[in-house]
Order: structure tokens, then C-alpha cells, then sequence
């Protein structure tokens, strides 16, 4: 069965979480002991409206202010994929969190809070729009629009339609998807209409025949995987262990990995050799193929050359290491004006770095990516360019035209994403 990496975005609150969570336990995924101390915990904090989410919330702090801050990793099989779910923050803050979750996805479910009012704050200087370009620039295609929280709006088709249409012109106009690709479905998750099954109200019965939420999933078109390339996969996050063992973990994007191998981890250059692997959260394998999400212990290596951030790649083949780019950015609406000299932060795979704009060479035509204009003094809200960065230290990089998650970044300034973008050339490679 095919892999679907699934990220679940959308502005803060509008229920993600409690979504995942209740698909986690519709499929089986929650045993009844788990999701009755989740009742019971989530109540005595005051936050019974949560029980739910709590199987994505796992920390503290989390739990006591009711936001997700991390992306949480869930599995359940549907259909026709074994889906790992990637459940997003949605709050402003932790934006750069939810970007390290969207370069691993292959589709995702933007949820949108149907209620009077939520929906409109989420559009306006809310995360619903910069949530879906990022996910669109990161090269997800397909999505599914879940309009949660149907029961407050009393499951009007009106509301859903003022809803499709507001946040379908945004989609399609200014992200670019195709219509055939975003699905549209009303739902509940706290009253748990339409998830798994069709839903039983009345009043949304009425209106809808559509597919319920994972039929949706069911419907996406299986994800391409680059197996037969070079092995790239960018670190996520390090796990050392107390007996001195390194485990990079992240989705291997191109290539296979099988114990026994040796790989190069950049960007330290150094070897290692792959120990042992394990998939899906805690299943060891002796193989893993492009998609899969992968923990690799790795052995014959220092620690301190596994690094969040980095790449394991094939020997012979080491992914550039750069702090100069060309890149080819869009100015995101409401963005201050761009200018050489701009100060910025600098987001690619799971790496960081302050950057600096050095040069705009040219504005392109959105529609045709040829150059309107060379050399403009300055790029504005909704221009598309070819820009010149200098990253203050460098980091992995590829073309997107090479690998898409090693090659799109997004570019951030005072808490804000500003633009979004893919690398066209690696200008000067660190030796
Ligand atoms: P962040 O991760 O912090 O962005 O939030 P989230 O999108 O994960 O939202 P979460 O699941 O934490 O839910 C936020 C609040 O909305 C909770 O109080 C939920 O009980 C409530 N909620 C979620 N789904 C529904 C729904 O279908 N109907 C109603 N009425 N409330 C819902
Ligand atoms: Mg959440």
C-alpha cells in the first residue's frame, strides 16, 4: 500500500487536532483507556473541549494553553494509503514549525473554521491564506478544504457556500491550484459528521452527497516518489541515545536507504553507515523508499556531525552546501517592499539562516516566468523575481527543479512569512 504523507493546516483553532484526533479514533487508533484519561485529564484542566486534541498535543505547555506549537506525527491506514498525518500549528508563532511539516507533505487538509466570524479572522491577517501558499510553494498539489465546526453554523450550505466561494477564489487565483485538485468538505469534527462515514444530521444530509473526509483522502491522486534517484534525506530532528547511538530522523525525499549502507551526512561530509532503520514510528525494516518517513541509526560516525538541518546523501553524490542563491520569489500579499539590502530570514527543508537580499535582477510576468523588467529598484507585494540571497552560514541546498523539498524556501521577516520561492542556482558552493 502506497505511502500518503498528509499535512493538516490551517489558522489557529479552527480544529485541527481535535480532526486528527477524532479520525485517530474512529480508525482505531486511541484504545478506549487512552481517550477515557484524555477525557478525564483535558476536563479537570478546564479544557474538556480538547479531550481530542490532546492525542496530538502531548507536551505541557501545549496542553495548558490548548495550541499545537509542534508538529505532531500520527498513523492510520484508510483505503488505499497508509497516511502519515502531520498535525500543524496554526498559531502565528510557530508558522516555522508548521514549514518544516509541509516540506514533507504530499497533500494536505487546510481546515478552515466554519463559524461566523472565525473563518473571516482566519482569512484576514489570519494563517488560512499563508498557510495554503506555502503548502502550494512547497509544491503540494492536491488538497482538501475541510469547513469544520458546521454544527454552530447549524450545518448551512449557505454559510459552506459563502465559504467555497471567498476562500476558492484565493485558492485558485492567487495560489494557483487547479479546481480539480481541491476538494471541498463540510464537517463536524466534534460532533463527528462526515469523517469516516456520511453524515447522519439531518440539516447537512439535506444538502450534501459528497465524499465524507476519508473518502477525500481516498480520492488524492497517489504521490510520485523519485526512488531511483541519488539518496537524499533532510534531517528533521537528531535522537541520541544514552549508550552514545545517533538517529537522524525526517522523510527520505529521493533514493532508498537498506542496513549496511553508507552514507555521507553533509554538512559535515563525514561517512556513516546505516545501522538499522525503523519506519512508521517504531517498526524496524531492513529497506526504506523515497516517502517514507525513516529513523536511521547510524553507526561509525560522531555524534556531532548528525545535525537537524543537514542531509544524508549517497557517498558520490553530496548535496551542495552554499550560501549564495538565485532564487525566484513571490512577494506575498501585504508584504513590505523588497530591496537589495533587505535583512530576512531564510527558511529551507528543516534549516534556518539569516539572509541578506544582494541583488533583484529581474521581475518576472507571474504568468509566464519570463522577465518583464531587469534590474528593478525594488519588488512589491504580489511581484514575482529573480533574486539574489547571502545567507549569513550556509546551508544543504539543491535546485527545485532537482528535488522540490530541498530546493523550496520561504523567507520570513519580524514573525511574518514575506515571500516564498524556489532556488534556480547555487551561485557559490562552500568547499
Ligand atoms: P492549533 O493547533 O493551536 O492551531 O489549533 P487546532 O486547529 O488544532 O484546534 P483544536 O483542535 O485545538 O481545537 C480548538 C477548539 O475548537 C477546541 O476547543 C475544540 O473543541 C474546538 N473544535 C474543534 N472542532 C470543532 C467542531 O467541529 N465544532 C465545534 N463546535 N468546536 C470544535
Ligand atoms: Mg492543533
Amino acid at each position: 500500500m502506497a505511502q500518503l504523507n498528509l499535512a493538516i493546516v490551517g489558522h489557529v483553532d479552527s480544529g485541527k487536532s481535535t480532526l486528527s484526533g477524532r479520525l485517530l479514533h474512529l480508525l482505531g487508533r486511541i484504545s478506549k483507556k487512552e481517550m477515557h484519561k484524555n477525557e478525564k485529564e483535558a476536563k479537570s484542566q478546564g479544557k474538556g473541549s480538547f479531550a481530542y486534541a490532546r492525542a496530538l498535543d502531548e507536551s505541557t505547555e501545549e496542553r495548558e494553553r490548548g495550541i499545537t506549537m509542534s508538529v505532531a506525527v500520527a498513523y492510520f491506514d484508510s483505503k488505499n494509503y497508509k497516511v502519515v498525518m502531520l498535525d500543524s500549528p496554526g498559531h502565528k508563532d510557530f508558522v516555522p514549525n508548521m514549514i518544516s511539516g509541509a516540506t514533507q507533505a504530499d497533500a494536505a487538509i487546510l481546515v478552515v473554521d466554519g463559524s461566523n466570524g472565525a473563518f473571516e479572522a482566519g482569512m484576514k491577517g489570519g494563517q488560512t491564506k499563508e498557510h495554503a501558499q506555502i503548502i502550494k510553494s512547497f509544491g503540494v498539489k492536491q488538497i482538501i478544504v475541510a469547513v469544520n465546526k458546521m454544527d454552530v453554523v447549524g450545518y448551512s450550505k449557505d454559510r459552506f457556500d459563502e465559504i467555497k466561494h471567498t476562500l476558492g477564489t484565493f485558492l485558485l487565483r492567487s495560489c494557483r491550484f487547479e479546481e480539480s485538485s481541491v476538494c471541498w468538505v463540510p464537517l463536524s469534527a466534534m460532533d463527528n459528521q462526515n469523517l469516516v462515514s456520511a453524515p447522519c444530521d439531518e440539516r447537512l444530509l439535506s444538502w450534501y452527497s459528497g465524499p465524507c473526509l476519508l473518502d477525500a483522502i481516498d480520492s488524492f491522486q497517489p504521490p510520485t516518489r523519485e526512488s531511483e534517484k541519488s539518496l537524499l534525506m533532510p534531517i528533521c530532528d537528531v535522537i541520541k541515545s544514552s549508550r552514545g547511538q545517533v538517529s537522524a530522523c525526517g522523510k527520505l525525499q529521493a533514493g532508498t536507504l537498506q542496513n549496511g549502507l553508507k552514507v555521507r551526512v553533509m554538512p559535515s561530509g563525514e561517512l556513516g553507515t546505516v545501522r538499522s532503520l525503523e519506519r512508521d514510528g517504531s517498526q524496524s525494516c531492513s529497506t526504506a523508499t523515497a516517502g517514507d518517513n525513516v529513523a536511521v541509526t547510524l553507526q561509525g560516525i560522531d555524534v556531532h556531525h548528525v545535525r537537524a538541518g543537514g542531509v544524508l546523501c549517497d557517498p558520490d553524490v553530496p548535496v551542495a552546501f552554499a550560501r549564495h542563491l538565485e532564487l525566484n520569489v513571490q512577494l506575498l500579499d501585504g508584504a513590505q517592499p523588497m530591496l537589495a539590502g533587505s535583512q530576512l530570514e531564510f527558511h529551507i527543508h528543516h534549516a534556518k539562516e539569516a539572509a541578506r537580499v544582494v541583488k533583484i535582477a529581474g521581475l518576472l510576468d507571474p504568468k509566464t516566468l519570463k522577465v518583464a523588467k531587469r534590474s528593478p529598484r525594488c519588488l512589491l507585494a504580489k511581484q514575482v523575481a529573480v533574486v539574489e540571497v547571502l545567507l549569513q552560514g550556509p546551508v544543504c541546498v539543491a535546485e527545485y527543479s532537482k528535488c522540490r523539498s530541498l530546493g523550496s524556501v520561504s523567507l520570513r521577516a519580524l514573525g511574518n512569512t514575506v515571500a516564498l520561492g524556489k532556488v534556480t542556482r547555487v551561485i557559490e558552493e562552500q568547499k
